[in-house]
């Protein structure tokens, strides 16, 4: 009898879990809920959400669930999130609607991005407070185009650095890219640790109603760029290498003056409103400076298979899945335009090496004399 009553017991315990489970259920499934996948209660929508080209699935979803909307909400274990597929309703929630729209998840396995001590914090996962606000106007000063004199030279050093490594061992083209590349970001700035996509997600500050659906705060609004970039309106062809689009009248992307356009900056792959990226211009003008070398110096050719003589295939669906997203390695061909360019490019790096040397050597120099020159009158 004992016995009965206990698996009553559990039986009714269960049957109560049950029926908990089946409302919470129907109540984050409502019809009164931003449409988005089903969401399991608890977990909300990860059995399916793989770890490895997480935006392919975000994407899918957004097919089947954004409509006319431009958004839908999935849940991550108790986290609710805004797949923003629209430009629209991106530059409405997190330029026009900014002030409420700017936080920073926390992330605690990295660090606390709402603590207010913040003074070591890497600026672009910081949380939005008063050191953010400081921060980000220091790094917007040091950024910006005043500053372009002050490192064009290091840039144009970097990039002759990097045509002679490409004319010395060309098979290291992905490492020394990313040597070149980081080479002129230490000297300037800091180095990008490498994110989950989540990292950069905008959080929201206050709940909100949106488009007639209501927003609770914490909840984090992430743009997906690879929907952005697949809009067939503004990108007819959006999965081929069109250059022309930028180039020739006619493509929803093409802007006059040529003289100024195409141009990186204000593209959506450099974010939102108060958070957007304050590294455009040095990117921009890094990636000037880094292709026209490249172009000036190679032809850039596919590598041949020496046993089949074919070219060898470059997959373009093969990378990594973090924030800083980079092509798995692959094998092309530089070949200089001719030997007179070769010859030109390895005189230039030996020239700016050599002034570069000889500054710096004039620098240890003076500051030796300064620092004698002091101790001797102490
Ligand atoms: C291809 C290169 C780059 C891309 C695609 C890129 C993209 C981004 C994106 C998407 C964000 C988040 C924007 C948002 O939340 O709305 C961001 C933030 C940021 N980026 Fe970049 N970035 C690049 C290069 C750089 C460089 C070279 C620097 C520094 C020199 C830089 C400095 C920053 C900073 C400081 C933030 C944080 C802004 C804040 O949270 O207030 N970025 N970037």
């Amino acid at each position: 009898m004992h016995h009965l009553s206990l698996i009553a017991f559990v039986a009714v315990l269960f049957g109560i879990a049950i029926i908990r489970l089946y409302t919470l259920f129907r109540k984050i499934n409502g019809p009164e809920k931003v449409p988005g996948p089903t969401l399991i209660p608890y977990l909300g929508r990860i059995h399916d959400l793989p770890i490895n080209f997480m935006w392919l699935k975000f994407y899918e979803w957004a097919k089947k669930y954004s409509g006319l909307n431009g958004f839908y909400l999935t849940e991550i274990l108790g986290t609710s999130i805004l797949v923003v597929t629209d430009e629209a309703v991106a530059e409405e929630l997190m330029v026009k609607r900014a002030k409420y729209n700017s936080d920073r998840p926390a992330i605690p396995s990295i660090f606390d991005s709402k603590s207010t001590d913040g003074s070591m914090e890497y600026l672009p996962l910081m949380g939005k407070n008063q050191y953010w606000a400081r921060q980000r106007r220091l790094t917007h000063a040091y950024l910006t185009e005043a500053s372009y004199s002050s490192y064009s030279g290091l840039m144009y050093h970097e990039a002759k650095r990097w045509l002679v490594r490409l004319i010395e061992s060309p098979d290291d083209f992905q490492f020394s890219l990313e040597d070149m590349a980081s080479k002129v970001m230490c000297q300037l700035t800091w180095d990008d640790p490498d994110l989950s996509e989540d990292c950069v997600a905008h959080e929201m500050e206050a709940d909100d109603v949106f488009r007639g659906y209501y927003l609770t705060k914490g909840t984090r609004i992430l743009p997906l760029d690879w929907a952005f970039l697949r809009n067939p309106t503004k990108y007819p062809d959006p999965d081929n290498f069109r250059p022309e689009r930028w180039l020739e009248p006619g493509w929803p992307t093409y802007q006059e003056p040529l003289t100024q356009f195409p141009t990186i900056k204000g593209m959506t792959s450099f974010g939102w409103g108060q958070r957007t990226c304050l590294g455009q211009t040095l990117t921009q003008d890094e990636l000037i400076v880094a292709c026209g070398a490249l172009s000036w110096c190679f032809n850039l050719k596919p590598k041949k298979d020496l046993a089949t003589g074919l070219d060898l295939p470059v997959p373009l669906d093969r990378s990594n899945s973090l924030l800083i997203i980079k092509p798995d390695p692959f094998q092309m061909m530089f070949e200089p335009r001719s030997e007179g360019r070769k010859q030109q490019a390895l005189r230039l790096w030996a020239e700016s090496e050599a002034r570069d040397q000889n500054e710096r050597f004039e620098f240890a120099k003076q500051a030796t004399l300064a620092f004698e020159k002091l101790r001797t009158e102490t």
